[in-house]
């Protein structure tokens, strides 16, 4: 059985006080509740984050590949290893999109988490135009496919994140069946191209406005392990709910 993440991606939100009670309120609900709880808060507040961690794990929003260096406004992972972050969202479609990075940038920064022995969560997904005209398959596997490929992975190592761009922030969220599908395809994938081990270790999250209604019946597709969640993390009540639906799934 793969044991549920539910991340929670503040993006660009928060301040130190926020930071200072949410940390102090998950550590509260998340202590003896079956499902892995991550925060990800802006890099600034990392630290503190971090620090007060007591019943969850913290995720950076972003990395550099290269090991130091003239890169002004990034962080290594050697930084992230300082602070005891496990793991770092890698690929998100805001990063993607408003950053350019593109798909050979991406597969640098999995490889340099990964050789960190940090746990990368990979977000891919398609665009609604992708998955109008059918392509949402091809986009996912290729995402896939070009940050992982030549990496030397334990089982469970990788977590993917399913986020569909256009319900990323929209109040529109993929059906269970929508998303179930797509996990599903990503897992076989995984076992086509890496390994069956691989395919079952793996914890495919999904992405793109859960929220405390819909997180249930999202959470209980046999290839959803969990969720990647915006918005509804920055309120306490409602993150609290997401992550008991995927401890009760
Ligand atoms: P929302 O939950 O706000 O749609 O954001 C999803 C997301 O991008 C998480 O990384």
């Amino acid at each position: 059985m793969r044991n549920p993440i539910v991340a929670g991606n503040w993006k660009m939100n928060g301040s130190a006080s926020f930071a200072a009670k949410m940390s102090q309120q998950v550590n509260v609900f998340a202590a003896g509740l079956n499902v892995e709880v991550v925060l990800s808060p802006p890099s600034v507040y990392l630290s503190q984050v971090q620090q007060a961690a007591e019943s969850y794990s913290t995720a950076a929003q972003n990395v550099h590949f290269a090991a130091s260096g003239a890169f002004t406004g990034e962080m290594s992972v050697s930084m992230l290893q300082d602070l005891g972050c496990e793991y770092v969202l890698v690929g998100h479609s805001e990063r993607r999109e408003m950053f350019a990075e593109n798909e050979q940038f991406v597969a640098k920064k999995v490889a340099a988490v990964v050789g960190a022995s940090l746990q990368p969560i990979l977000c891919i997904g398609e665009t609604l135009e992708q998955r109008h005209s059918g392509q949402a398959f091809d986009v996912v596997k290729q995402q896939l496919l070009s940050a992982i490929s030549g990496l030397e992975l334990t089982a469970g190592q990788l977590v993917i994140a399913y986020e569909p761009i256009w319900a990323i922030g929209t109040g529109e969220t993929a059906t269970p069946e929508q998303a179930q599908e797509i996990h599903s395809y990503i897992r076989g994938v995984l076992a086509e191209q890496v390994s069956a081990e691989m395919a079952d270790k793996t914890r495919i999250l999904y992405g793109g406005s859960v929220n405390a209604e819909t997180a249930s019946q999202l959470f209980s597709q046999p290839d959803i392990d969990g969720g990647l969640v915006g918005g509804a993390s920055l309120k306490i009540e409602d993150f609290k709910n997401i992550c008991s639906a995927a401890a009760n799934r």
